[in-house]
Formats: C-alpha cells, structure tokens, sequence
C-alpha cells in the first residue's frame, strides 16, 4: 500500500500556484482576488472558510469574507453577490454551503456570475464540464484528479465505483472519471442510498471514491485486494483528546482497508487538503481569464 499524500501534493503545487500568482502581480500590479460569503456559525463551514483564506495568503492571493448572521434575507444575501459580480477587483466568488433553511441554495449558486464561480457549482460550469469545454471544476473532484495526475495514477479502462452522489462530489466525480480525458476514461457506476448491491459493486472498483459522509462505511471485505482508494469523507467528532476539540473520520475504515488498497488517501491529510488546490487552481485560472475572457 502507497499513501496518496494531500500534504505533499498539496504543498507542491502551492509553490507552483505562487508562482504564477506573483507573475500576475508583476505583470499587472494586482493579486488573484477571492471573495467568501459565511452565512451563520457551523463548526465545518468556519473551519474550511478560515482554511481558504489563510491558503489564499500563502499563496499571494488577496482573499475577502463577508460575514452574515444566521437570519440575513435571502434578498440581502442576491443583493450582496450582485455587488460581487459587478466588482472588477473580484476574480472569485464562492458561498460557503450549507445555507439556513430559508435561503434557496439554488438561487445563490445561479445568482453568482459563472465566470466567477470558482466553486465550479454554476449549471454553466457544470453543463460545460459534462461537454468537455474549458471551465472550473467543482474544487474536490479537481484536486482528486491533479492528485490521480500527480501520481501518475492510470485510470483508461477502469472501473471507477463512486459512492454517493452529491451535487458538491459524488455527481461531478462520476462525469469527470467517464470523460474522454486523462484523468478519465473510465467505466464508472455511481452508487447511492437506493443501490441495491452497493457491497458487490464497490468490491468490483479498481477505484473506489466514497464521498457519502458516513464514519467508516467502506469496510475492509468492500474492497478489491490492489483496489486505488479515495476517502472524500470529513466525519467531525467531539473529542477530549485533541487541542481543536473534535477529531475526523473518513468514509472509509483506513486501518483495515488500507492493507488491500494500492494507493489509499488518509483523513485528514488527503482530498480535504486537495479540495484547497482545485479551488486555488480555479481562481487563478480566473485571474488569467484562461477559461473565460
Ligand atoms: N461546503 C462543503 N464543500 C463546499 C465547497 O467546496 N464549496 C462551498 N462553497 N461550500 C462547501
């Protein structure tokens, strides 16, 4: 078994995306711009925003979050993206999801000009990406693929088994891995909370992405001995014995698993860490205008 190693990659292609950053800031005198909007106060959401800005900096990015209390008006909220799209010092717009309740997240995500929309999540982006056209990948199935690239990972032919099927994850993933494209090429099965022999299907992966939000639910008899494994999975905990309070989970039983699997990600230190780059990736591609002028 070989770690597919989010710190490392991750730090690598930071150095690569600061690069390029600081080429843009001698060329134009201004830094790749993302913009985060944090509605209210969830643990998660606080964290991975706290994450993207402090990655932005590293990077020589210029990075904004405007924060919103719980009970902002959905109005407010299309009013502010408004404002956004229209400011030509944003390169990149991202809501950090979920949202309360009363806010439609389907209005955000079409509110938010998709040439802007370095989440990936526009149906633009989206409907591009299924054509094959240049546009920005929703930022985890990104960083799964320049991870699969790092490791020069051959996936033509395979059967790519994708567990869960999110808008955010599991869907994208499963049109991303049947592209004609490399990393692609696969034969993929996309498998969900109604599939009826999930076990059999899984146990039939070359490569396995389980992006279906359940402490260790990719067991050990699952897995195909040599199987490439990706663990999407951010199972917060409460815990007494680390410093921040909680500890994470994957979706997949690492410590079992791992000695069938080829290449395996660990949580953390694996896709959470590549989800950064892939948005990174996209806001630079942004400030390029690579993929949209
Ligand atoms: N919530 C969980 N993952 C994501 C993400 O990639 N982008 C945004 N905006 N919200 C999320």
């Amino acid at each position: 078994m070989e770690l597919l190693d989010g710190k490392f990659v991750s730090e690598k292609l930071k150095e690569e995306i600061a690069k390029e950053a600081a080429e843009i800031l001698s060329n134009t005198g201004r830094k790749p711009h993302l913009v985060a909007i944090l509605v209210g106060n969830d643990g998660g959401s606080e964290t991975y925003v706290a994450s993207k800005m402090k990655n932005c900096e590293k990077v020589g990015f210029k990075s904004s979050l405007f924060r919103y209390d719980e009970s902002v008006s959905e109005a407010e909220l299309l009013a502010k993206i408004e404002e956004i799209n229209q400011d030509g010092d944003v390169d990149g717009l991202i809501v950090q999801l979920p949202l309360p309740k009363h806010i439609d997240p389907e209005k955000v995500t079409e509110k938010i000009d998709f040439r802007k929309d370095v989440d990936g999540f526009h149906p633009v982006n989206l409907g591009r990406m299924m054509r094959n056209l240049p546009c920005f990948i929703p930022a985890t199935p990104y960083g799964i693929l320049l991870m699969l690239q790092e490791y020069k990972i051959e996936t033509s032919g395979k059967h790519c088994v994708v567990v869960g099927r999110s808008n955010i994850v599991g869907s994208p993933m499963s049109i991303l891995m049947a592209r004609n494209a490399s990393p692609g090429n696969c034969t993929v099965t996309l498998t969900h909370s109604k599939t009826k022999n999930l076990e059999e299907l899984v146990r039939s992966a070359d490569i396995v992405v389980a992006a279906i939000g359940r402490k260790n639910f990719i067991t050990a008899p699952m897995v195909k001995d040599g199987a490439v494994i990706i663990d999407v999975g951010i199972n917060r905990e409460t815990s007494a014995a680390t410093k921040s309070g909680y500890k994470l989970y994957g979706d997949v039983d690492f410590e079992n698993v791992a000695p069938k699997a080829s290449w395996i990600t660990p949580v953390p230190g694996g896709v959470g860490l590549m989800t950064i780059i892939g948005l990174l990736k996209n806001t630079l591609a942004s400030a390029q205008k690579t993929i949209y002028k």
